[in-house]
């Protein structure tokens, strides 16, 4: 399977996912405005991949900081971190974690602290790994056998540490047997489902078909689709789930088609201090994204673009959400707090 994001020697290393699936190529930040750069521009995203180069993106300030002026530099560390992209909360849990075990070392000096950091941050990567398996494992029984699973956006190996959210819950039914394919929806403006969830797939031999945003419905009506996985970049206490924009419409188009409509994401996706959705910031991003397909220009010159990067699904669509540590179901502001204790 591709790797996503590792701590070497020589920095941090990901597979540049603005270059997929033409170029697999591997880019190496050497420093921690560098990891926050390529958290901006996308070389890595998706929720839990985001979350892991954070905290790779503090060990890597922390080895490089002056000993002198270490806690003022580890403040910009973070702040600068947590300025990339503000809906995906698993950005804000990892660096809240390496900010805990800063407060806990920091008194037993610079090589002390800088060992820790790093050992802390492989363990979220390793972590993350293990978490996707385990929601595998409790998401595998809930795929129909012998049907379709629609997916949007890319919830998979390259969104994760590895082995995916979505995709893992899909990888989990057919190690178990199940003779299922996948319906990937290209997710514009980004293509997040065409470049990288269909050649995710395909390189696994799993039977894939890609098919654009708006053939979701059609699809759904047909009586092929046996459910819909998604993954989730923040989850509010009453389990309205913020996920790549698009993903709501699916939600209604599922429901109304009877089709049950699953989030596979791990505790660290859910935002318990929310009391809904509506609370939850939505990223813009560049209006180039929609005007332009990989720099040729679309739409008329100037025309104004709005390009809000996630939507928020109400809790009443979402038929339950897969996490490591069980399924949750309706009512969720009892079983999520349950499931995260
Ligand atoms: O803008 P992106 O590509 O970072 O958005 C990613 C998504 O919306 C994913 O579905 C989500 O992060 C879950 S990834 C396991």
């Amino acid at each position: 399977m591709v790797e996503t994001i590792q701590w070497t020697a020589q920095g941090v290393v990901m597979i540049d996912q603005t270059r997929l699936p033409r170029v697999e190529e591997y880019v190496t930040c050497t420093t921690y405005e560098e990891v926050a750069k390529a958290i901006v521009t996308m070389v890595i995203r998706g929720a839990p991949a985001i979350g892991v180069a954070a905290a790779m993106g503090v060990a890597l300030g922390v080895k490089q900081a002056r000993p002198e002026t270490l806690d003022a530099e580890f403040e910009k560390i973070c702040d600068t971190l947590a300025g990339t992209r503000p809906t995906a909360v698993n950005l804000f849990w990892a660096i809240d974690r390496m900010k805990r075990l800063y407060a806990a070392v920091k008194g037993q000096g610079i090589e002390a602290v800088r060992a820790a950091m790093e050992a802390e941050a492989v363990k979220v990567y390793e972590e993350d790994i293990a978490i996707n398996k385990a929601m595998g494992a409790n998401g595998a029984p809930l795929v129909p056998d012998g049907k379709t699973v629609l997916t949007h956006c890319n919830a998979g190996a390259l969104a994760t540490a590895g082995y995916g959210t979505a995709l893992g819950v899909i990888r989990a039914a057919v190690a178990a047997g199940k003779k299922i394919d996948v319906y990937a929806d290209e997710t514009r403006p980004f293509l997040q489902g065409a470049r990288l969830t269909a050649w995710e797939l395909m390189q696994d031999g799993i039977p894939t078909k890609l098919i654009t945003d708006n053939m979701a419905g059609h699809f759904l009506k047909s009586g092929r689709i046996g459910c819909v996985i998604v993954g989730a970049d923040r989850i509010a206490r009453n389990g309205d789930v913020a996920n790549k924009v698009g993903t709501y419409g699916v939600a209604v188009l599922a429901k109304e088609n009877g089709v049950p409509f699953y989030v596979a994401a791990p505790i660290s996706t859910l935002d318990l201090t929310l009391d809904s959705g509506d609370q939850i910031p939505i990223e813009q991003r560049p209006a180039k994204e929609v005007t332009e397909v990989f720099g040729v220009p679309v739409a008329p010159e100037n025309v104004e673009v709005e390009n809000p990067a996630f939507d928020v699904t109400p809790a009443r669509y979402v038929t339950a959400i897969i996490t490591e540590k069980g399924v949750a179901r309706a009512p969720y502001e009892e079983s999520l707090p349950a499931l995260a204790k």
